[in-house]
Order: C-alpha cells, then sequence, then structure tokens
C-alpha cells in the first residue's frame, strides 16, 4: 500500500535530444517534478514545448530519432529508463498507462470496441474471456457509454470522437493503473464534448486516487483538473505551483502571460501583458533566459545569464525578478 503524498513518479533532470541531419537537437533541458499518489500534475505549455516527448519518454515510446540523454524517470523509485524491456512492458498499461489526443487513430479499426477492451483485459489479466467480455461492459458504462453489451459489438468509426475518447478512457483504466499520463485528451473534441470528457477524468481519478500527469496547452483547462501545474517553455519548466496559487498569482512574467490570454477582455490588467512573439527553436536558444526575447521585463542579466529555478514556499520559479524573494 502506498502512503498519500507518497510519490510515485519521480522525473530528475531529464534531457531529451533528437538526431537530426543537423546534428543532435536538444528539447527537453532538464525537467524535474514528483508526483504523487493522487494527485493530478498538468504540464502546460505551447506548441513545441515538450510536453509529448517528455510524456513518450516515460514508458519509453519515444520516436526512434530521439533518445534520453540525461536524468531519471522513477515509478516508486525503478528507474524506468533503464529498466529492461520485459520488466518495462508489465508497467506499461498495467501500472502506468496513457491516452493521446487522437482517439481515432489510437483505435484498431478493424477491431470491435469489445475485442479491444477484452484484448486488452486478457494480456495483462488472469480472467475467462467471458469475465473479460463483462468487464469490458461494466468500463464502458463507467466511462458514460449506455447499452454496452450492443456497443462492445460495434466498429470505432460507429463512434463519434467523444465516445472514441470514452472508449480510451475505459482501456486506460482497465488495468487501474496507478497513473495515468495524458497528452492533450481533449484537444481534438468540441467544447462542449471536452468538459464532458475532463470531468469524466477527474471523477474516475478521485474515485481510484490514481495519480495523473495532464499535458495541454491550454491552461483553461486545467483549472478544474489539476492539483499542481507545471509550466513549460522550451524545454524548461519556468514555474512549477500548487494550481489555486499558480492561478492566484502567477509568479513568471511567461505564466501572467498565458492566463492574461485567457482572461475576459474586460478583466485585462496592465500588470498582466500578453505574450507577442514566438518560443525560441529548438537549437537555437538565447544564451541569458529563453523567455527573455519575448519578455516585458527583461534586463541585461536575463539577457546575459540563464535563471535557474528560484523557490518560494514550495513554488519553483525559473525567473531572476524572483531572486532572493
Ligand atoms: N521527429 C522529430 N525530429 C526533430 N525534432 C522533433 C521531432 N519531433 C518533435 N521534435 C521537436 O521536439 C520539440 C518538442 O516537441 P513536442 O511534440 O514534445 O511538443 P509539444 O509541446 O507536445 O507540442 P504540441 O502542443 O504541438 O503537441 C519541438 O520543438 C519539435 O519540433
Ligand atoms: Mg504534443
Amino acid at each position: 500500500m502506498t502512503q498519500p503524498d507518497e510519490p510515485i513518479l519521480e522525473v530528475r533532470d531529464l534531457k531529451i535530444e533528437f538526431s537530426t541531419e543537423e546534428g543532435l537537437l536538444p528539447v527537453l533541458h532538464g525537467l524535474s517534478y514528483t508526483l504523487s499518489k493522487g494527485r493530478v500534475l498538468a504540464v502546460v505549455g505551447e506548441s513545441g514545448s515538450g510536453k509529448t516527448v517528455h510524456a513518450l519518454s516515460i514508458l519509453r515510446l519515444l520516436p526512434p530519432t530521439a533518445h534520453i540523454s540525461g536524468g531519471e524517470i522513477r515509478y516508486k523509485g525503478k528507474n524506468l529508463a533503464t529498466l529492461s524491456r520485459a520488466e518495462l512492458r508489465k508497467i506499461r498499461g498495467n501500472k502506468i498507462s496513457m491516452i493521446f489526443q487522437d482517439p481515432a487513430a489510437s483505435l484498431n479499426p478493424v477491431l470491435t470496441i469489445g475485442e479491444q477492451l477484452t484484448e486488452t483485459l486478457l494480456a495483462h489479466r488472469k480472467m475467462s474471456k467471458e469475465a473479460a467480455r463483462a468487464r469490458a461492459a461494466e468500463l464502458l458504462e463507467k466511462v458514460g457509454i449506455a447499452d454496452a453489451e450492443k456497443r462492445l459489438r460495434e466498429y470505432p468509426f460507429q463512434f463519434s470522437g467523444g465516445m472514441c475518447q470514452r472508449v480510451m478512457i475505459a482501456m486506460a483504466l482497465a488495468l487501474e493503473p496507478d497513473v495515468l499520463v495524458a497528452d492533450e485528451p481533449t484537444t481534438a473534441l468540441d467544447v462542449t464534448v471536452q468538459a464532458q470528457i475532463l470531468k469524466l477524468i477527474k471523477q474516475l481519478q478521485r474515485q481510484s486516487g490514481m495519480s495523473a500527469v495532464f499535458i495541454t496547452h491550454n491552461l483553461a483547462v486545467v483549472a478544474g483538473i489539476a492539483d499542481d501545474v507545471l509550466v513549460l517553455y522550451a524545454g524548461q519548466c519556468m514555474e512549477q505551483a500548487p494550481a489555486a496559487e499558480l492561478f492566484a498569482r502567477p509568479l513568471h512574467p511567461y505564466t501572467q502571460g498565458l492566463l492574461s490570454s485567457l482572461a475576459p477582455v474586460h478583466e485585462k490588467v496592465d500588470i498582466l501583458p500578453v505574450i507577442k512573439g514566438h518560443p525560441p527553436v529548438p537549437g537555437q536558444l538565447p544564451k541569458g533566459c529563453s523567455f527573455a526575447p519575448r519578455c516585458p521585463y527583461a534586463t541585461d542579466k536575463c539577457r546575459q545569464e540563464r535563471p535557474p529555478l528560484f523557490e518560494e514556499n514550495g513554488r519553483f520559479t525559473r525567473c531572476w525578478l524572483r531572486e532572493g524573494k
């Protein structure tokens, strides 16, 4: 049994790079966080910030051109980066499972929903086909799909995008994992369905006491779901804080900008600047703080020296403005 606050997943100084024709391209520059039992950590960042490569690296699902060039990913103390393939297979789906952005692409079009769900169950659990079928129906009902018996006999093309995502969630939760890694699970869905799916994930996570890493480019999505938020920018953590504190008082100018772009126009105030420009291209990070070229408060020091993460009352901010606070 694990205790509350016990670390389940610990990412330590994780570095990832791609091998390209131009040479090695670092895309993640020393990411660290601890996910405790029953907590939801949201990883938020603009497109290209490294959210997906970080998620894929947890279960060693990176494409062949990418590799972990440093650091550790520990699941209950075991380093996943050096675990044997056989041991990793026991963890994949069973202890740590993933849901991705495009549910339709993740389902097999030539197998029925029932075949796919029972296959997952039978691959990891000693149970009869009948028991697996009954459990599959139970899972579909749990994720809000009515008439489960009939639905199990249908194919993915007979399901809407939102329903496919519900099936993916059922599949991810089938083996009662300790950790769910969800990479933009609602981005492909329309807004109403998005809200329903988020509510469902949160409800199932609470019921089971599982931990989750929830990845999104949209800070608004995070508000109702996350306990903690990590803001990623150009492969580095810029700010990490309990969600309520981050929303009430964002410390990093980048987080302030992200929040400002969400605020209704009449609530926008001068202290929250909207971010102009684009993130740096991998391999071409500026010398100092990688956000300095877009930061309204940047000083010469920001442009020259890379800031460390400063800690204040359990929050972390990579910004020279927080030095000595
Ligand atoms: N096959 C590849 N070869 C070279 N660079 C890559 C490759 N795949 C991704 N990258 C680079 O790695 C960086 C991180 O990509 P990643 O997909 O993790 O971003 P992301 O934060 O998930 O973005 P998005 O919000 O668009 O999903 C990006 O700069 C991207 O250009
Ligand atoms: Mg991504």
